[in-house]
């Protein structure tokens, strides 16, 4: 193991499963761990996650070298799991983050489980902590840890990133706990979001709530005797990931003969845009017949968090959505929508990138978005890029065709300008979107964000901790 950081999150970089007595890693995907693995391989350190194992005995806890990281696994019980993660988590603060209080539901029990599990998290985290370790905590699962970490280590430095939106604070205090949120959130240094507005709102709600002086310029607020940093810092990838070579899908190759090609890549959440991505498609096909039997939209939608309720519901409607429109205006030959409900490797996606005309991004609120940036990164040929104007990641990629993804109409015109886009304007606009990608990449996102952070613990405590004649990390040097 080389660097001192230790790194927490709900989801780590793998689920493991339990299979006659060993265990079976399994890559996790989600855009916190694309951007946050290759960061850990970078500097070194500890991962200390929930693995998605349940288990109501804390003995069997496991801790492994992977990757030249150490994976710490944190087990949670039936009961934490319901309260914490599907209950408060993504039953209260993933809609409420997200614009969609008609989704919430508030359950005095599910935030105490929440409470718990922060404290429980942060229990383990101290004992991996040394002199000089950095300790970075991620997303809304565990916005209360570093309150708990500050309590009992008061000299420690924390580094926090929320991946998700942050609401205006008229919504964030619909909940009777935003201000122990907030609270929580501030026993860090340093905070990060993806972009401004979330980083204003969350200023706002600190002013408003906690009766704060803030400063909005610096993005500064002093608590408790401290200063505590606030910034916007959107993700980025690695770019070079999804440059390799990749086979094909078969059954794809045959799905695909001929055809223009829309794709889109989701998880199966409500906050994705799915219903709405489907209709304005149906507009499209209504609007332009010329086009029926010689364009597909390949829908990758991927099962996510599936005792929820919503989710269940969800699920259903996106199906019966596409069968509608299926039934509607295909035949025995074409069927113009194909939902590939399940989960797809980091190879696959670079396949269905490449094969791909256009990539179509229709949340209706989305923290940032990655898959925006693996489709430019993947790509070898310019391809279009339909982006909903409601992620964060269309601050960025303002060369995409930027839509509304409250309008089927919008949705219907911008296919029709995808697939009918001359090369030379496509050309253009994919190369100003490929030159955000590499710009604004992994090690920009880590050193914009993290940078100081990292080098005073290079410069710390922290190099006593390191073995001699070990290299430092590129981006950070
Ligand atoms: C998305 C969000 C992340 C979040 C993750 C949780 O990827 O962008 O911020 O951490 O979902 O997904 P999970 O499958 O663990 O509920």
């Amino acid at each position: 193991m080389r660097g001192n950081l230790l790194v927490v999150s709900n989801r780590g970089p793998f689920t493991i499963e339990e299979n006659n007595g060993s265990l079976k890693y399994r890559p996790a995907v989600s855009g916190l761990v694309s951007a946050v693995l290759p960061a850990v391989k970078k500097i070194g350190g500890t991962w200390l996650a929930w693995a998605g194992r349940i288990a109501e005995k804390p003995a069997e806890v496991q801790a492994v070298i992977k990757d030249e990281f150490q994976f710490v696994e944190i087990l949670l019980s039936r009961e934490e799991v319901e309260g914490y993660y599907e209950g408060y988590a993504n039953g209260v603060l993933w809609p409420l983050c997200h614009l969609m209080p008609e989704k919430v539901r508030m359950y005095e029990e599910n935030y105490r489980i929440y409470r718990e599990v922060n404290q429980k998290f942060a229990q383990k985290a101290a004992t991996l902590l040394r002199t000089g370790t950095l300790l970075w905590i991620h997303d809304y699962h565990l916005a209360l840890m570093p309150h708990f970490i500050r309590q009992k280590n008061p000299w420690q430095r924390i580094a926090f990133f929320w991946h998700i939106p942050f609401p205006p604070v008229e919504l964030f205090t619909i909940q009777p706990w935003a201000e122990e949120i907030l609270r929580g959130l501030l026993g860090a240094d340093i905070i990060g979001f993806h972009i401004d507005d979330y980083r204003e709102n969350f200023l706002r709600a600190v002013e408003r709530v906690l009766k704060l002086p803030v400063n909005y310029e610096w993005g500064t607020v002093y608590y408790n005797g401290r200063e505590v940093l606030v910034k916007a810092v959107p993700i980025g990838i690695e770019t070079k990931n999804f440059q390799k070579e990749v086979p094909e899908i078969t059954e794809i190759e045959q799905e695909i003969a001929g055809l223009k090609i829309f794709l889109g890549v989701e998880r199966l959440d409500y906050t994705k845009g799915l219903k709405e991505k489907i209709q304005g498609f149906a507009r499209f096909l209504e609007k332009n017949p010329e086009y029926r039997g010689k364009v597909k939209l390949l829908q990758v939608a991927v099962p996510t968090r599936e005792n929820i309720d919503q989710y269940q519901t969800y699920a259903r409607e996106v199906l019966a959505e596409a069968a509608k429109v299926n039934e509607r205006f295909g035949d025995n030959h074409w069927q113009p929508i194909k939902i590939l409900k399940r989960n797809y490797s980091q190879e696959e996606l670079i396949y269905l990138y490449r094969i791909a005309d256009a990539l179509v991004i229709t949340s209706l609120e989305d923290g940032l978005n990655l898959v925006a940036k693996e489709y430019i990164a993947s790509r070898k040929e310019p391809g279009v890029l339909i982006l909903s104007k409601r992620t964060g990641v269309a601050r960025q990629l303002n060369a995409a065709l930027l839509v509304n993804p409250y309008s089927p109409e919008e949705i219907a015109l911008k296919m029709k300008e995808a697939i009918e886009m001359p090369d030379t304007l496509k050309k253009k606009s994919f190369s100003l979107l490929k030159e955000q990608v590499i710009l604004k990449n992994n090690e920009w996102w880590l050193e914009n964000f993290l940078g100081k952070e990292l080098r005073l613990m290079d410069t710390g405590f922290g190099k006593y901790y390191r073995k001699r004649g070990e290299k430092k990390v590129g981006a950070i040097d």
